[in-house]
């Protein structure tokens, strides 16, 4: 289901910049031009999943698959490539959070954080009262950042994928948000 609402909100912080600089990001929804640029950044942002999934992390094909369940929130950067995704889905009074991404050359500047208040206020205005995301128990360092976010640990359920090359499981994650809050 695609999500109703903004095409596209600025984000409200101000956040400094990897360089220095401040400035302030805007998402909006994807649409098929973008399928490229998303498929590019996420092949980047998750290429250290290869340590353990020996294959891209996304296709065009998947992302066509996903646009018709949900909805891309880009941020544009200065050319074509996208500073940052993310997944939008609504599932009845919750929304599922995925594919979230940042360019590489970009992490580390506070646009996670922003693109994660974006899909609260998104929630909210849907009456979400939820926010679910699922994360590869691999990827230690990510626990810790989705917990300072205000993130709690929700269980785990199989990763199903033939081209796991290491033992791996997802670990659920919820936030509460809006009157869920
Ligand atoms: C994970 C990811 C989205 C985070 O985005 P980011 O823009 O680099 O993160 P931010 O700069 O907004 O950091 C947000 C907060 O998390 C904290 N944080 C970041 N990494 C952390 C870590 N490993 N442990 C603890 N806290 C961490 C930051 O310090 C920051 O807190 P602060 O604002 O109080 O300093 C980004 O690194 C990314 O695209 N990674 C690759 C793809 C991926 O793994 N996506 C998530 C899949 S579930």
């Amino acid at each position: 289901m695609r999500l109703a609402g903004a095409r596209s909100e600025t984000l409200g912080a101000t956040v400094a910049a990897g360089a220095g600089l401040k400035h302030t990001v805007t998402t909006r929804s994807a649409d098929a031009h973008d399928i490229p640029a998303l498929v590019a950044l996420l092949n980047a942002a998750f290429a250290m999943e290869r340590d353990f999934i020996d294959k891209d992390r996304t296709s065009v094909a998947e992302i066509e698959r996903y646009m018709t369940t949900g909805t891309f929130f880009v941020v544009d950067g200065d050319d074509a490539v996208l500073v940052s995704c993310m997944y939008l889905e609504r599932r009845g009074d919750r929304i599922y959070l995925g594919m979230l991404a940042v360019n590489p050359s970009r992490q580390g500047s506070g646009i996670g954080r922003q693109m994660i208040a974006a899909a609260e206020r998104h929630a909210a205005s849907l009456g979400c009262g939820a926010i679910d995301i699922r994360i590869v128990d691999r990827r230690t360092e990510l626990p810790p950042f989705y917990r300072a976010l205000g993130f709690v640990d929700n269980g785990t359920e199989p990763l199903v994928e033939s081209k796991l090359t290491k033992p791996a499981h997802f670990i659920r994650m919820t936030k509460p948000v809006g009157h869920g809050r």
